[in-house]
């Protein structure tokens, strides 16, 4: 059995059509259920359903030998897996945002608020920045509105969130998009399934991202 991490949400099913079009399917995991575990014995597949920041824990402790998850959660988390392959889905940037009448003042550290802490730090400290760094899990854009931050870093795909209020990209700090990857140990063990998974995903042209 191969066993599939697969972000729960859009970007899940986008995945998902994906691997059935490349053969890897399982026709079960359409049907409406709250079901997370989905199995085509005759294919040797298993597929689970996880929070997409949680995939690349399960493929890096092993309960998971290949999975999929943003680029955003490799740069963060850097879990010790492989990366396989660029799926070009998901596609969205990491940005710095702000009020757009928002005066930078040099002399004093930039208040940044973020769920990216890690990003965010390698970043500023690329551009010699000094930045204060609030942690914060969730609606991060009303961080700016109530002075709880000068600025935010976070993804931003359509920008809905950031002009609904009534924020701006100042800089683009990286580009996102949806991985695949694999277990280290599996990918040893799995090593001609996993390739023939990797090669079945690929589109002509497809960048394939791992040495
Ligand atoms: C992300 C991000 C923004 C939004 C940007 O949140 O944190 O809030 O998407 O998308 P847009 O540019 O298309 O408006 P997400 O939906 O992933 O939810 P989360 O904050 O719960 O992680």
């Amino acid at each position: 059995m191969l066993n599939i991490a697969l972000p729960k949400g859009r970007l899940g099913e986008q995945t998902y059509e994906k691997f059935a079009q490349a053969g890897f399917d399982c026709p079960q995991i359409l049907e409406k259920s709250r079901k997370l575990t989905f199995e085509n014995q005759e294919k040797g597949l298993r597929f689970f359903w996880v929070k997409p920041s949680d995939v690349s824990i399960y493929v890096e402790r092993g309960a998971a030998d290949i999975g999929v998850c943003g680029k955003d959660i490799l740069l963060e988390y850097e879990p010790d897996v492989y990366e396989l392959l660029d799926l070009r889905l998901g596609i969205c940037r990491m940005c710095e945002a702000g009020l757009a009448d928002f005066y930078e003042d040099g002399s004093r550290a930039l208040r940044v608020a973020t769920k990216f802490p890690r990003i965010s730090a390698a970043y500023y400290e690329s551009i010699g920045r000094e930045i204060d760094i609030i942690k914060l899990n969730g609606s991060i854009e009303i961080a700016p509105l109530l002075g709880l931050s000068d600025v935010i870093v976070d993804i931003v795909e359509t920008g809905k969130t950031l002009r609904e209020n009534k924020l701006c990209v100042r800089k683009e700090i990286v580009p996102i998009s949806a991985r695949l990857i694999a277990n280290k140990v599996s990918f040893a063990f799995l090593h001609d399934e996993i390739i023939r998974l990797r090669d079945g995903l690929s589109e002509p042209g497809g960048k394939d991202t791992h040495d």
